[in-house]
């Protein structure tokens, strides 16, 4: 089960890897879960549901979030940072709770190890440019702008 599946990228690698799972998908973003229908195809399972609040009733053998609910930043040295799209810790222990819920009894619950969140600006090959901007804001927190030109 792939939490916060998003337009499904991942997910994409995943099965072509792996033919033989049951993949599931979660996501509580309408518009990312169509990029996902459109790029998986209908037989794969897309939920519209938020982490907090599913319930699927079933269980699966793992779950995993690369960049969707929840992540670990590498900030180097040694150093990692768990980092959430959930801003309440009172929510992160809900989404927890709950995702084991989800979980058959040896069942894991997978992290992605993803770069910090940092300014940077791209071409895209139509021409346009991608850049994103990182705000810093107090108790750890920021603010990341996504801006196409
Ligand atoms: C950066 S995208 C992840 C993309 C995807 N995992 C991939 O690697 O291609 C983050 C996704 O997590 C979803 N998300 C964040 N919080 C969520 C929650 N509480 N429940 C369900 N989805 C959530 C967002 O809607 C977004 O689509």
């Amino acid at each position: 089960m792939e939490l916060g599946v998003g337009t499904g990228l991942v997910a994409e690698k995943l099965i072509k890897k792996l033919p033989e799972i049951d993949f599931l998908g979660i996501d509580f973003t309408e518009s990312m879960l169509l990029k996902a229908r459109q790029r998986l195809g209908k037989n794969v399972a897309l939920h519209h549901e938020n982490v907090l609040t599913m319930d699927l009733e079933r269980k699966f053998d793992a779950a995993f979030s690369n960049g969707g609910v929840w992540n670990f930043l590498d900030k180097g040295e040694t150093e990692y940072t768990f980092f959430s799209h959930l801003v309440k810790v009172q929510n992160i222990i809900k989404s927890f709770h709950n995702v084991a819920n989800h979980l058959n009894d040896a069942g894991k619950l997978i992290f992605s190890v993803q770069g910090v969140h940092k300014d940077y600006e791209q071409t895209l090959s139509n021409g346009i440019t991608y850049s994103q901007k990182i705000f810093p804001m107090p108790h750890d927190k920021f603010e990341k702008h996504y801006i196409f030109s």
